[in-house]
């Protein structure tokens, strides 16, 4: 395993639509494995994207430290959305940005694993907006695209 450069806001690639992948090789398994040690040892993130270390494809990982443990999601569609909650939100590309989002409470996302093997899944919480964080990045949107101004006794503790 490798660590990655984090690919920061600013550079054009992190605005482009990522491509599917079509070929669920050694490559794509190093890939996988190098974006899970970036997020985890230099970053502490719960989440990254593969367009984040400037590979434009269609693949996140995420460990919200829940009892799923960490997820690869390849190819995913986001299916179904439900509810609204606001997040706040950071992003490993968006050093020092933080802010509020509008998010669903629940989604359905189906996606394959790193043998192409699909599975579907439910997700909310945390995970629920993890997902749609990284989701939002295969198609070169940022959180801080989304940020709503927030008054304080809006936020809910
Ligand atoms: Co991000």
């Amino acid at each position: 395993m490798a660590m990655r450069e984090i690919v920061v806001d600013g550079e054009s690639i992190l605005r482009k639509t990522s491509r599917p992948v079509e070929k669920f090789d050694e490559k794509l398994a190093i890939l996988l494995d190098d974006m899970a040690e970036t997020m985890y040892f230099e970053n502490r993130g719960i989440g990254i994207a593969a367009v984040q270390v400037g590979i434009l494809r269609r693949v996140f990982v995420v460990d919200v430290g829940d009892e799923n443990g960490k997820i690869e999601f390849i190819n995913p569609e986001i299916y179904e959305r439900e509810g609204e909650t606001l997040s706040y939100e950071g992003c490993l590309s968006c050093p020092g940005k933080n802010g509020y989002v509008e998010r669903p409470t629940r989604i359905r996302v189906r996606a394959q694993n790193r043998k192409g093997e699909w599975f579907d899944m439910e997700a909310t919480e945390l995970l629920a907006i993890c997902i749609c964080h990284e989701y939002d990045h295969l198609d070169g949107i940022l959180f801080t695209d989304k940020i709503v101004e927030v008054e304080e006794d809006e936020v809910e503790s």
